[in-house]
């Protein structure tokens, strides 16, 4: 559910109309609801009631805009990172770095230094290297750094290749059948503090079975993590469950469906459970307010050329995404149409044949479930500025990032002298 509704036949986002944004911060722009930010954090949280203590992390690559990651902060979410950037925009937040595991494979000396400084609660190992290297930089420090191991459990996640994380042949985690010797070298590393298992299989699932066998296998290890003497004290599952985008496909697992099969699949582990919880918690609190530029007769169907384009909004071109996209203000007639933007490739497409509102040059359109991994996979390509962001809660709203002038990008670059001569 979220809080983006038609009232007096235009759509508003709370309680205040879309056309005021566009108006006053141009397009496009994304929109954020605190509303839905607010009811999914609470629709999370209340699906994990039966559990001890959970952690909460959310995703910070879904959505890291510092007003969405201070609302969450405000609501008592911890954060998942994956760079010393979000890092320090998790900090910089108000989330507290006891609320803050880091993962992915790549992690730097330097960020490994940083996330040390801050005190976080748990680095996910992904490899054996990177064990040894967290352990000399904790070292060099004085400290011990709280880790887990995050295991590879083989489990095909069914969802698109390119957001799978869980097979054998991804490049993430340990392999299931190597994690007790991985553990028994950890073990050795003096600057390591083994206490838990990790575990992330995909992102957008929308099915339960592969995060359940995922899960299971994470519980017969921590068996036999602890009949081989490691003290586990946390188990992270991750995040991934999947978001409704396309109204007419069967509906993704509830959370409440998740946190049930969590709590029965989890009994006796005896542990601090974890969840990543990225686009559940921000998928539906934004969408993409553009301007369509003009109507282009096309051999089967008309071209609805927006303002939008793939650099603003990747996920159609990277993953052929299926995103809503609504009028503003409907005219009441429907009909097909292809959606582009206006970079210069084939690619820049947001929905071919789609039956939409009937639109026409000036009128505004929303791209629906746009708050994950949306604005953070802007770029400038085309020369474009990043899109800017808009945070709303009910009749107030504010802009919380501005579109930067186009000379800011401009002046970025520098031209060597003898390139000038
Ligand atoms: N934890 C880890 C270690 C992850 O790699 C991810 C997402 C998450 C948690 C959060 O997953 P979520 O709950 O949001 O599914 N750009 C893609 C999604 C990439 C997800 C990468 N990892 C998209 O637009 O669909």
């Amino acid at each position: 559910m979220d809080h983006f509704d038609y009232l007096d036949g235009a759509m508003h986002v709370e309680q205040v109309p879309m056309a005021a944004i566009a108006d006053a911060v141009g397009t496009p722009v994304y929109v954020y609801s605190t509303a839905t930010l607010t009811r999914h954090v609470g629709v999370f949280r209340d699906a994990l009631s039966a559990l001890d203590n959970p952690l909460i992390a959310f995703a910070v690559k879904a959505n890291p805009n510092a007003a969405v990651l201070a609302t969450l902060a405000k609501l008592g979410l911890g954060a998942d990172v994956v760079s010393g950037g979000e890092l320090l925009r998790a900090i910089a937040a108000g989330i507290p770095a006891d609320r803050i595991v880091f993962s992915g494979v790549g992690k730097t000396a330097d960020e490994m230094r940083l996330a040390l400084e801050h005190g976080i609660f748990q680095f996910n190992l992904e490899s054996e290297p990177e064990a040894e290297m967290l352990s000399d930089v904790a070292l060099s420090m004085g400290k011990r750094a709280p880790v887990a191991y995050r295991i590879n459990p083989d489990v095909d996640a069914g969802t698109h290749a390119k957001i799978s994380t869980g097979k054998s042949e991804n490049k993430f985690g340990i392999p299931y059948d190597r994690a007790l010797d991985s553990y028994a070298a950890a073990r050795d590393l003096p600057g390591l503090d083994v206490q838990g298992v990790a575990v992330h299989i995909g992102s957008q699932l929308t099915d339960l079975a592969p995060l359940e066998a995922a899960f299971v296998k994470v519980g017969a290890l921590i068996g036999k993590l602890r009949e081989a003497g490691h003290d586990i004290r946390t188990a992270d599952l991750g995040g991934g469950l999947g978001v409704p985008y396309d109204p007419s496909k069967p509906v993704p697992p509830s959370p409440a469906d998740y946190g049930a099969m969590v709590t029965e699949v989890t009994q006796g582990w005896n542990v601090r459970l974890m969840f990543e919880p990225g686009r559940v918690i921000v998928g539906n609190a934004g969408a993409l307010l553009s301007r369509v530029v003009r109507v282009k007769q096309g051999a089967q169907a008309p071209f609805v050329i927006v303002d939008a384009a793939m650099n603003d909004l990747l996920r159609p071109s990277l993953y052929d995404a299926w995103h809503d996209i609504r009028a503003v203000q409907p005219a009441g007639s429907r009909g097909a149409a292809n959606v582009v933007g206006p970079v210069c490739e084939t690619g820049d497409t947001f929905a071919m044949h789609r039956d939409m509102d009937v639109v026409q040059a000036d009128d505004l359109v929303a791209f629906m479930t746009a708050g994950a991994y949306g604005a953070t996979m802007a770029s400038t390509y085309n020369s474009r500025a990043l899109t800017p962001e808009v945070l709303v809660s009910g009749d107030k709203w504010a802009v919380v990032r501005a579109r930067p002038p186009i000379e800011t990008l401009i002046a970025g670059d520098s031209i060597p002298d003898w390139v000038r001569d």
